[in-house]
């Protein structure tokens, strides 16, 4: 099986999450950790799983820079990037997560928008979307959400039908 994890990680800690995520994937398939601004314009033609992460800003994903939102980033964010990939193939499963602040006074996530996103361009959404918590408010991973996030992985390497799993 082939997974790729693309990540949008302002202040690292989704890349911290996205890489304990692909060591738990990495049991069942050869995996890849991209960021966004490095993310293939197409999927590779033998992906399986693709995994999505971003972090959740201002109760959902962050927005494209339109010049007045403070919130909002000048470069490509995980929105751009979905929106611009071609066709893609049937078949293809795939999974979003996101970190975010542990409180419930704060609501909102990400990775629900892009779970939206994913079922719309047609892949196959094998898990719900998960959240993973940030310590304060910019990180890092808080206590035990790097091991959570690779028990995920773990979790996601077995959704994927077996003919396309290496182990
Ligand atoms: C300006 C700003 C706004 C944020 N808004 C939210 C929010 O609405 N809800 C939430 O759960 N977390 C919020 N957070 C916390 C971020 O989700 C957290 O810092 C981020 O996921 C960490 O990932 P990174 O280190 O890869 O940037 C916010 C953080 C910042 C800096």
């Amino acid at each position: 099986m082939r997974a790729l994890v693309i990540v949008e990680t302002p202040s690292g800690s989704m890349r911290e999450v996205a890489e304990a995520i692909a060591e738990g994937l990495a049991r069942g398939a050869e995996v890849q950790v991209q960021d966004v601004d490095e993310g293939p314009a197409e999927l590779p033609a033998d992906l399986d799983l693709l995994v999505v992460g971003g972090p959740t800003r201002a109760h959902g994903p962050r927005l494209a820079d339109t010049g007045r939102d403070p919130l909002s980033h000048a470069g490509r964010g995980l929105r751009e990037w979905l929106d611009g990939l071609g066709p893609v193939r049937a078949g293809v499963s795939a999974a979003a997560f996101d970190t975010r602040i542990n409180s419930p006074k704060v609501p909102g996530s990400a990775a629900r928008a892009a779970r939206r996103r994913l079922a719309r361009l047609d892949f196959e959404v094998v898990a719900p979307p998960e959240s993973f918590f940030v310590t304060g408010r910019e990180g890092p991973p808080a206590p035990g959400e790097l091991e959570r996030a690779r028990s995920w992985g773990r979790g996601l390497a077995t959704t994927v039908p077996p003919a396309h799993r290496t182990s």
